[in-house]
């Protein structure tokens, strides 16, 4: 080349949890190859692979401008060899031919719309395509036999693949806060997730429910359920109770017995009302007066609500970021309960997202700033 131009060189801090990322990706065509490439490792069971990918797709949205030329991306971290080919793809002719491959390829897309299925994981959809059942047809015609889950997944298809919308978000936040306000009067609903992130779509709607006395939340999941179910709210749920609880000893020793931590997965049939776009999907004659919408309740103590806020807001990768980053910087260990420091052999009490983010030594990341 002749002409020296000026060109920026991008660098950034290595764990995503030391980043500022906004929804607003300069480099949407080099993170979307990536994420798509991460999403096959996952979908292949390789999620070592898969992580690698997502760690590289994580690091380029953290760039203030759009990447133009490999040469500036000297100081960006976790490109591996593979990212970095499909990045000179990109760069040079508009795409990566292995990613183009594997939009085309028949397994990728079966994988894709088996595991749309709610309930239907890897190694499921896995199996199905090895029996070769490659579409949802198929898989009506020849009937293996499904869970509950993966028949009310199926049985509401459509409408679980259509993204969730922060009007419809806002609808289903007032059907949960009516709900938490009858059973428990007191108790306090936050949204969390990718909507607390400021997303404007989610593929669900997660919600965190403690009371601000510590105890009173003990055996709300059940009684939220129940009204909810009442009510005519639910096509589906699954309650899990979580049995943490904290051993002196330090977060290695097994939890034990206390249900005090509880995580519920259902699907919410919600009203359609005018005005929040009820086109629907529905096909035989006209709008239907409601939809499926997959939502996750969690509660929480209040004397865990900082850890659980900040465990369930995501992105999925910020927060095994930070895992990572307590566990090899600061020889700690952070779950969505709680926060062991092994150098003090003690835990490190929290009442807000600001004092773990200090505790670990971190600069606070706000929601927004989380999407990696
Ligand atoms: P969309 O729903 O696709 O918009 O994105 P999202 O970021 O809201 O993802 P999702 O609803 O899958 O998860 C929300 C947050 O909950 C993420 O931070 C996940 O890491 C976290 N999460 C999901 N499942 C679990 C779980 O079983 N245990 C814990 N502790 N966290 C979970
Ligand atoms: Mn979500
Ligand atoms: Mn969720």
């Amino acid at each position: 080349k002749l002409q020296t131009e000026e060109v920026e060189v991008f660098s950034t801090p290595s764990y995503a949890c030391q980043r500022r990322t906004t929804l607003d990706n300069h480099n949407a065509v080099l993170t979307d190859a990536l994420s798509l490439l991460a999403e096959n490792a996952e979908l292949s069971g390789e999620d070592g692979r898969g992580v690698a990918f997502r760690r590289a797709a994580a690091a380029l949205k953290a760039l203030p401008l759009p990447v133009t030329r490999l040469t500036q991306l000297g100081g960006v971290p976790c490109l591996g060899g593979h990212s970095l080919r499909v990045i000179k793809d990109v760069l040079e002719s508009g795409a990566s031919p292995e990613v183009e491959a594997l939009r085309r390829s028949e397994r990728f897309k079966a994988l894709k719309v088996l595991t749309g299925i709610f309930g239907v994981g890897v190694k499921t959809a896995g199996r199905w395509i090895g029996e070769g059942i490659l579409t949802l047809r198929q898989l009506r015609d020849s009937g293996p036999t499904l869970n509950r889950a993966q028949r009310a997944g199926l049985r509401h298809y459509d409408d679980l693949n259509r993204p969730v919308g922060r009007a419809e978000a806002a609808a289903v936040a007032a059907v949960v806060e009516a709900a938490a306000g009858s059973v428990l009067p007191g108790a306090r609903v936050t949204l969390i997730g990718g909507f607390r992130r400021g997303k404007q779509t989610g593929h669900d709607v997660d919600f965190l429910i403690t009371h601000p006395e510590e105890g009173r939340e003990a055996g709300l999941m059940p009684k939220l359920v129940s009204w909810l179910d009442s009510q005519g709210f639910l096509l589906y749920q699954k309650t899990n109770s979580n049995s943490y609880l904290e051993a002196a000893e330090g977060p290695a020793r097994p939890a034990s017995n206390m249900d005090r931590f509880e995580r519920c997965f259902s699907v919410f049939k919600l009203p359609e009302e005018a005005g929040r776009g009820g086109a629907g999907a529905g096909g035989e004659g006209g709008p239907r007066p409601w939809r499926a919408v997959r939502v996750d309740l969690v509660v929480s103590p209040v004397s865990q609500f900082a850890f659980a806020l900040l465990g369930w807001t995501g992105s999925k990768l910020f927060e095994r970021e930070l895992r990572r980053w307590a566990g090899h910087e600061m020889n700690m260990c952070l779950s969505s309960h709680a926060l062991y420091d092994h150098r003090q052999s003690r835990y490190l009490r929290a009442s807000s997202e600001e004092e773990i983010f200090a505790h670990l030594g971190l600069e606070y990341i706000p929601p927004s700033e989380r999407n990696a």
